[in-house]
């Protein structure tokens, strides 16, 4: 039987709607099932789905597992210590980013009134390169913009080039000077 003029302008509409939403499923390498309230997830990439809040203290135990399986954990600093310590101060500088309610990544600002800080910056090893940590400091960055802070600064282990390229691509740079510390008694 041939086909109306206007029954076949519709089928070639169909045909161009379903074309369209098959390359995008097969763009994001999924497979070409019907898009509906439970399942658009699937197409979110894991940026998409970055959730940050601040941390609260049931985020601790997980917390402490990120920073261990990013060897952030170094012998002369207790990240129990470190936690509680901040809480006292900033406490919503301290950011935790989650995916589908699993922690990981962190990222640890601080203000004096002069300079902001980021410590603690992490990302579980299988969410890399996706720009999740871009992502966290964006929001640190922010929230120290919003508080009057003029410049951040931070401190990286000179053997940890990786993460010197890293700040370098999201618009830092090397600093002339010599990082010195000091501990103080009790602490
Ligand atoms: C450093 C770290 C937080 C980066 O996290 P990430 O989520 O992979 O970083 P992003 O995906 O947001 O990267 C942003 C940019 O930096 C680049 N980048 C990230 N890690 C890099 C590395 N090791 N070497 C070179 N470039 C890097 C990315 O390619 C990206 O560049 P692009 O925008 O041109 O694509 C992560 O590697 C980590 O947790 N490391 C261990 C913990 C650590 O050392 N923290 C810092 C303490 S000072």
């Amino acid at each position: 039987m041939k086909r109306s003029p206007q029954r076949h302008r519709e089928k070639n509409r169909k045909t161009a709607r379903v074309s369209a939403v098959a390359k995008t499923m097969a763009d994001r390498k999924s497979p070409p099932y019907k898009i509906n309230s439970q399942n658009w997830q699937g197409f979110m990439t894991e940026l998409e789905k970055l959730h940050i809040r601040p941390y609260q203290n049931k985020d601790e135990k997980d917390t402490i597992e990120l920073w261990h399986s990013c060897n952030l954990i170094v012998s002369w600093n207790n990240p129990k210590l470190d936690i509680e310590r901040k809480l006292k101060v900033n406490p919503d500088l301290f950011l935790i980013g989650l995916i589908e309610d699993k922690l990981i990544a962190t990222v640890m600002g601080g203000y004096e009134g002069h300079r902001g800080w980021i410590n603690y910056l992490a990302v579980s090893p299988e969410m890399r390169r996706k720009g999740i940590a871009r992502q966290m400091v964006g929001e640190v960055e922010n929230k120290l913009h919003k508080l009057g802070c003029p410049k951040i600064n931070l401190q990286i282990r000179s053997s940890n080039q990786g993460v010197i390229e890293f700040y370098k691509k999201i618009g830092f740079s090397v600093d002339d000077v010599i990082s010195m510390g000091k501990r103080l008694a009790g602490q």
